[in-house]
């Protein structure tokens, strides 16, 4: 069976994973992308890891359904939370979104790493701070949780007028490291709070996200399914395949709106 090819889904809880979505649209011109947004259930980071499990699986069975060549999970809190289970679970690749510890730390000195209350929690987030540690022992990290960063961002970005600084923690940090895509919208913000380099993930998603698409070009773009079944086709992609929701709040961005 020819299963047609379906592009590349991106993820997160609600608009943050768009600056990981515009990052990869910079580097990747020739492939089909849909965007979607759980901001129906957004903020994710001070909800549960079984909750945040079951809408981002919600979300996955509906990229299966539409054949999708793999899926970018921007959401660094679904990430940590479960991304080994959707593996486990999903044919197709998945790209997670992990905190920039690593190459924050390489600088040495005081490290500032803002996440939600999921992220820090999750083990996958503090093995990470485990490694990055004993790989550049002279990197001290702080780790602190912003329970009401993302959901501040997610309801009032837009607007211009909303002073984020009063969520960021009085530190003197030498890097900082912004684990949740929403925090890139306020990245100039923090950079000016701190004074000092901000780390975020999106460039190091873009790269991986380029190579995969790379490798099953190689393989003749097709990623055996577990039934040995081509689960993506170099065939024509589907007309008006576009994520429907649904809950009509979902945010959906469709592929024509970055059309250029
Ligand atoms: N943008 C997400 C992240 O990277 C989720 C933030 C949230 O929904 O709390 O963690």
């Amino acid at each position: 069976m020819r299963i047609p090819y379906g592009g590349v889904a991106f993820f997160d809880s609600g608009i943050g994973g768009i600056t990981v979505f515009a990052e990869c649209r910079k580097r990747i011109k020739d492939e089909i992308f849909y965007y979607y947004g759980d901001n129906v259930h957004a903020p994710y980071g001070n909800r549960s890891a079984e909750e945040i499990y079951s809408y981002v699986d919600a979300a996955f069975a509906r990229f299966r359904r539409l054949r999708v060549k793999g899926v970018v999970l921007a959401c660094n809190t679904a990430t940590a939370v479960c991304v080994e289970r959707l593996r486990a679970k999903y044919d197709f690749p998945i790209i997670g979104t992990e905190p920039a510890v690593l190459p924050a730390a390489k600088l040495g000195g005081e490290v500032l790493v803002l996440a939600t209350k999921a992220t820090t929690q999750s083990e996958r987030f503090q093995g990470l701070c485990r490694l990055a540690t004993l790989r550049y022992p002279n990197a001290r990290l702080s780790i602190v949780a912003c329970p009401d960063l993302a959901g501040a961002i997610e309801n009032n970005i837009l607007t211009g007028r909303h002073d984020f600084s009063q969520y960021l923690p009085a530190a003197s940090p030498n890097a900082i490291v912004l684990g949740c895509t929403h925090y890139i919208y306020i990245k100039d913000v923090v950079a000016r709070h701190y004074n000092c380099p901000v780390f975020d993930g999106n460039e190091g998603i873009a790269k991986r996200l380029a190579f995969t698409l790379r490798q099953a070009k190689k393989d003749d773009f097709s990623i055996n399914g577990r039934d040995g079944q081509p689960l993506v086709t170099t065939a024509r992609p589907p007309q008006n395949c576009f994520l429907g929701s649904e809950k009509k709040r979902n945010l959906l961005v469709f592929e024509h709106m970055f059309a250029k």
